[in-house]
């Protein structure tokens, strides 16, 4: 009899040297590096060379793959007719960089070379243009032409420029290149793991990178940090509005939302049983960042509800160990560095961009279909008739 592992917890299908997730010690390490060591150092385009060749780059080779990213960043006429026609109906920012993605396959220069060149020079392509794409949808949707992108600047900086049309501070731009850093990989996750089945039936890098977006939109992936913000901001509010305490309403809030079975978006994850380690990365860089904030208090609210929600939720489910996430402090990070909610999972694409890319590199060069099995519970033996003459076949 077949054994079910429900949402394949626990079970390896491939080795990685591209990140090491361990859930009960609460350590991540990306390319070799605990997490807490790379990400507020190294510039992006240091783990993206991490990543895609395995090893750190010397300043020379990290030089050239910068220019050959800052090369790459300007979109194809088609991509930004298709942005312009989802601006005017409104589409989410995360549908419209899965379209946006799409197109790119159309101008790829030799669409059927599979080679880990070719794939490299499309890995190059879509890092360098989902940000652009990200930037550009953000400034159609409020009406704006886009901003061209800066080849002078770094990946993280020209981010920030394309979406605002101004030179981002130093302290910011160092804040989102921690962020992209912190989650540029981890194991393999529901989004990862998309990219990594698509590419495994030896599909082309576009299609396995648009099905991993498709997964990362959702709220129990990427789709989280945008609801974990405003829930802090409707604490607020409501504290504001009734006279009390945050910890109070705080409390009463998310017991509110449990007996309500709802989740506490920005807390549990599949594989943590401790406190998400990269959240502790973007909470230092949140304290640095927030420290002449105007909002200042903002980052202590954030905190004091964190620790009403881990207390609610240990008495609501003593059995299992929730913990903070990375999608808590995301979105404070996040918003302190300028973004927009709608902004906090396309950024998230824009950062992990470099793990899916890396991913479908490592499925191609050592590759065997992924094709799980299911346990059938129907019914066999069923005989088979024609519908008769006038019968309807559907309700
Ligand atoms: N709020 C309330 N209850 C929770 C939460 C939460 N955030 N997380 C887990 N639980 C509860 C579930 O209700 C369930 O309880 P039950 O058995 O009494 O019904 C139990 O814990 C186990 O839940 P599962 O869904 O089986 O646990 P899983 O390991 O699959 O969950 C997940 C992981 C989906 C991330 C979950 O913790 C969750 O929904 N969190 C909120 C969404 C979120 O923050 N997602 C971002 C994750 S990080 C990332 O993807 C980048």
């Amino acid at each position: 009899m077949t054994r079910i592992e429900s949402g394949l917890e626990g079970i390896a299908v491939a080795e990685t040297r591209l990140s090491d997730v361990d859930g009960e010690g609460g350590h991540l390490t990306i390319g070799g590096f605990a997490v807490e060591e790379l990400a507020p150092k190294a510039r992006f385009e240091e783990v993206l060379y991490l990543l895609w060749h395995g090893e750190v780059g010397a300043e020379r080779d990290v030089d050239a793959l910068s220019a050959c990213l800052a090369a790459a960043r300007e979109l194809p006429e088609c991509t930004l007719a298709l942005l312009r026609t989802a601006a005017a109906h409104e589409v989410p920012a995360m549908d419209a960089l899965r379209m946006g993605l799409d197109t790119l396959s159309v101008v790829d220069p030799a669409p059927t070379d599979a080679s880990q060149g070719a794939d490299l020079a499309r890995a190059i392509g879509l890092v360098a243009r989902a940000a652009t794409i990200v930037a550009a949808y953000a400034r159609l949707r409020r009406g704006l032409d886009p901003v061209a992108p800066d080849p002078t600047l770094g990946h993280a900086a020209n981010y920030l420029y394309m979406l605002e049309g101004c030179l981002p501070s130093p302290g910011v731009v160092r804040a989102l290149e921690t962020y992209l850093n912190t989650v540029v990989d981890h194991g393999f996750n529901a989004s990862t793991f998309t990219a990594r089945v698509i590419s495994s039936t030896r599909s082309d890098m576009y299609s396995a990178i648009v099905g991993a977006v498709g997964a990362l939109k959702g709220p129990l992936h990427g789709g989280a940090p945008g609801p974990a913000l405003d829930m802090v901001f409707e604490i607020r509010a409501q504290a504001a509005a009734n006279g009390g305490d945050l910890r109070s309403e705080a409390a009463s809030h998310v017991r509110r939302m449990l007996a309500n079975g709802e989740r506490i978006m920005g807390f549990g994850h599949r594989v943590y049983r401790v406190r998400d380690p990269r959240a502790d990365v973007l909470d230092r860089a949140a304290s640095r960042l927030y420290a002449h904030a105007a909002d200042r208090a903002l980052y202590d609210d954030v905190r004091a509800v964190e620790a009403v929600v881990l207390r609610v939720l240990a008495e609501a489910k003593p059995d299992r160990r929730i913990a903070t996430n990375v999608e808590f402090y995301t979105a404070l990070l996040l918003h302190g560095i300028g973004l927009t909610t709608d902004l906090f999972s396309p950024t998230f694409a824009v950062a992990r961009m470099g793990g899916w890319t890396a991913h479908v590199l490592e499925q191609s060069a050592n590759n065997r279909l992924i094709r799980p099995a299911a346990v059938y519970v129907g019914p066999h033996h069923a005989g088979w008739r024609p519908p008769r003459a006038g019968e309807r076949l559907c309700a």
